[in-house]
């Protein structure tokens, strides 16, 4: 835990007899445009939010309900405030941007009870320029070892007015829902962060976190009192957390924009959380093929079986398509035993030590090796935590033996079995085993590629091992049950939490197995539009092999870029973002629209003067429909330079991507 004073800070203390029981200050972001107003009142401390002057945030209220104990939040006196500037710059192993600046006004508030048991705590604020954030600082005491946290009173007041986009929480689907536009005011049922909402005065804000571990995830609803306040996750005794102090709480974000798109370039997540404590230049971002998505459409099964996809004379023969396609990792799924009857009767005793009869482990890897090419092996627990944590060191032992890095954690299922009991997904034990699967794969340097994932709080930062995760309704839904505006409503909310595994690329769209509702292009685009270190390329190979104009998009584009220009967007109505390669320096540009077709006029004042860039543009054409006639494309070639504006026309459900490659 990292409860330590830094001495050399600038640190104001009150004295004994000359705490403050009244108080009021501001703290600024570096460009002084936000304020936050941190006061207490009546022995209790509110923070409230400005922007230029504009009130995005009232007063609200802070501190935690605690199980036997009064609540600890009230009676206050502010014993001394602690200050501190940063303006620094990091660096990404693997992301959407390489260079990272980190710059913030910060104080600490640090607060005692008036009585018998002077209860301490503090609350930490940081000003970005881009919003605001605190977390809460408990430290050990004498008489205040262990908590138990029944329900954190955090409120984020604002206008109830806004428009939100929602997806409900504690759902057996998790966060794999459809977005809808929600007033404020109906925010009555909890809702999962990060909550991106247009306020009336049209600024936009995302309520996230930033940190989380040991404790549930924060969902947001409606108090009686009518004021968003947070509502965290609960484990299946109804309580919030067990806590041994010291406890340093994620951090409460809230950012905000002026437009919709500049929430998607906010770097406030990944700045909260701390660097590497270990070396993790062995992390390798790729693109990979799977023995996956023939299952989604009926031709092979999991289970095995006279359709088992993954034998080893299958994989072999993908292993010759990675190579053929020039991609760098081969995903296979339904390789150990437990598919067979297990996985529907609920993956209790799924077995992750050995292949099923007709999966030759050690057979494949030889090849995959002497190939190049990267396996990744799935690990579908069906929620069955206790489980999986049983075997999880072998498991992992056991592939790094076989030359396998990479892992692709699954947990479906509604609920999990946590010491033999149902827990959500998000409660603080779930937590606590993605977290301890992320650290015995940094241990084994295993990446991971983590499915019904907890949501992104940045901590890829600190643990660059999770390369993506999924946690949004993906791909793998289609078949009409994605709405189109998803992937316009997605950048402003999902991905505003880091990597997406969304499983784009498939090219097979009519097929009658699992139609995907997207134009050609479309798919092309999702490679700039959804970030992810992983980066699947979700169809079969055969189908890519046949089309290799279109295909030769895939294969260019990168997954760890040095820059994001977002350059348009409007929530559930279009998106366009421009990526600059890490490698080459060429740029790729991604737009999608949602039902609506559209021409959107592209200004490339983002490149750099006087270079020439041979642009292949993958367009939808003007009979391109994504019900009748969604793979006609039109690809494009020319010379062009950053004074030319681009006319793109996008059709109902479509997109375009374009790679913009230095010279010509
Ligand atoms: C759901 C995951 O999202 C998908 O990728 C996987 O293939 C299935 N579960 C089976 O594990």
């Amino acid at each position: 835990m990292r409860y330590n004073l830094d001495m050399s800070f600038k640190i104001k203390i009150f004295g004994k007899n000359k705490a403050k029981k009244q108080f009021e200050q501001v703290l600024e972001s570096p460009n002084r445009k936000i304020m936050c107003l941190v006061k207490l009142k009546n022995g209790r401390i509110y923070y409230a939010v400005k922007k230029e002057g504009m009130e995005l945030i009232k007063e609200s209220k802070l501190g935690f309900l605690l199980r036997g104990e009064s609540e600890l939040g009230a009676k206050l006196v502010l014993v001394r405030m602690q200050k501190k500037n940063v303006d620094e710059v990091w660096e990404t192993l693997v992301g959407e941007q390489q260079e990272i600046r980190n710059n913030y006004n910060e104080i600490v508030f640090y607060l005692t009870e008036e009585t018998d048991r002077q209860r301490m705590f503090s609350v930490r604020f940081r000003v970005f320029n881009e919003g605001v954030a605190f977390r809460y600082e408990i430290p050990p005491q004498p008489s205040f070892q262990r908590i138990i946290v029944e329900d954190e009173l955090t409120e984020f007041n604002i206008d109830l007015n806004g428009q939100a986009w929602r997806i409900p929480a504690y759902q057996a689907t998790k966060y794999e829902l459809n977005y809808e536009k929600w007033p404020v005011y109906e925010l009555r049922d909890a809702v999962h962060t990060p909550l991106t909402i247009e306020t009336d005065s049209n600024k936009f804000l995302a309520i996230h976190e930033a940190a989380l571990y040991n404790y549930g995830s924060m969902t947001l609803k409606l108090s009686s009192e009518k004021i968003l306040k947070a509502d965290i996750t609960p484990l299946s005794d109804g309580m919030k957390a067990y806590l041994d102090l010291p406890f340093e709480s994620p951090w409460r974000v809230i950012e905000i924009a002026d437009a919709a798109i500049e929430l998607t370039v906010n770097r406030m997540i990944l700045n909260l959380n701390e660097k590497p404590k270990e070396d993790f230049s062995w992390v390798k971002p790729l693109k990979f093929l799977g023995i996956w998505w023939a299952m989604f459409v009926g031709e092979w099964t999991w289970a095995e079986g006279k359709k088992h996809g993954a034998t080893t004379e299958h994989a072999k023969k993908y292993l010759d398509w990675c190579v053929a396609l020039g991609v760098s990792g081969l995903l296979i799924e339904g390789w150990n035993n437990g598919w067979s009857g297990e996985w529907s009767l609920g993956g209790k005793c799924t077995d992750f030590l050995h292949p099923v009869a007709d999966f030759k482990m050690e057979e494949v890897a030889e090849k995959a090796c002497r190939l190049g090419v990267e396996l990744i092996a799935q690990h579908e627990t069906v929620g069955q935590v206790d489980n999986y944590e049983r075997q999880l060191e072998s498991a992992f032992a056991y592939l790094v033996s076989n030359g396998v890095h990479y892992v692709k954690t699954g947990y479906t299922g509604a609920k999990m079995m946590i010491n033999n009991k149902m827990e959500y997904h998000h409660s603080q034990v779930g937590v606590l085993h993605y977290q301890k699967t992320v650290e015995m794969a940094a241990r084994y340097q295993i990446m991971l590629n983590i499915h019904e994932p907890i949501k992104g709080t940045g901590i890829e930062r600190t643990y660059p091992n999770i390369l993506t995760r999924e946690g949004a309704k993906g791909q793998e839904y289609e078949g009409g049950k994605l709405n189109l505006n998803h992937a316009t409503i997605l950048p402003f909310t999902r991905m505003l939490t880091g990597a997406f595994d969304f499983t784009p690329g498939i090219f097979d769209l009519k097929n009658p197995a699992k139609r995907v509702y997207t134009t050609l292009a479309r798919q092309l685009s999702y490679y700039v539009i959804f970030y992810s270190g992983m980066q699947m390329l979700a169809d079969r190979p055969e189908v890519y092999y046949s089309v290799p104009k279109v295909f030769e998009f895939l294969q260019k584009v990168p997954v760890n870029w040095r820059i994001t220009v977002p350059l348009l967007g409007k929530i559930g109505e279009y998106y366009v973002v421009a990526r600059q390669d890490r490698v080459t320096e060429d740029w790729y540009i991604g737009g999608v629209t949602n039902e609506n077709a559209r021409r959107v006029n592209l200004n490339l004042e983002f490149l750099e003067e006087d270079i020439k860039y041979t642009a292949h543009i993958y367009r939808d054409g003007g009979a391109t429909d994504y019900r009748e006639n969604p793979l006609e494309i039109e690809i494009e070639k020319r010379i062009i330079d950053k004074n030319e504006i681009l006319d793109l026309w996008l059709a109902a459900g479509g997109g375009f991507a374009i790679r913009l490659a230095k010279g010509y």
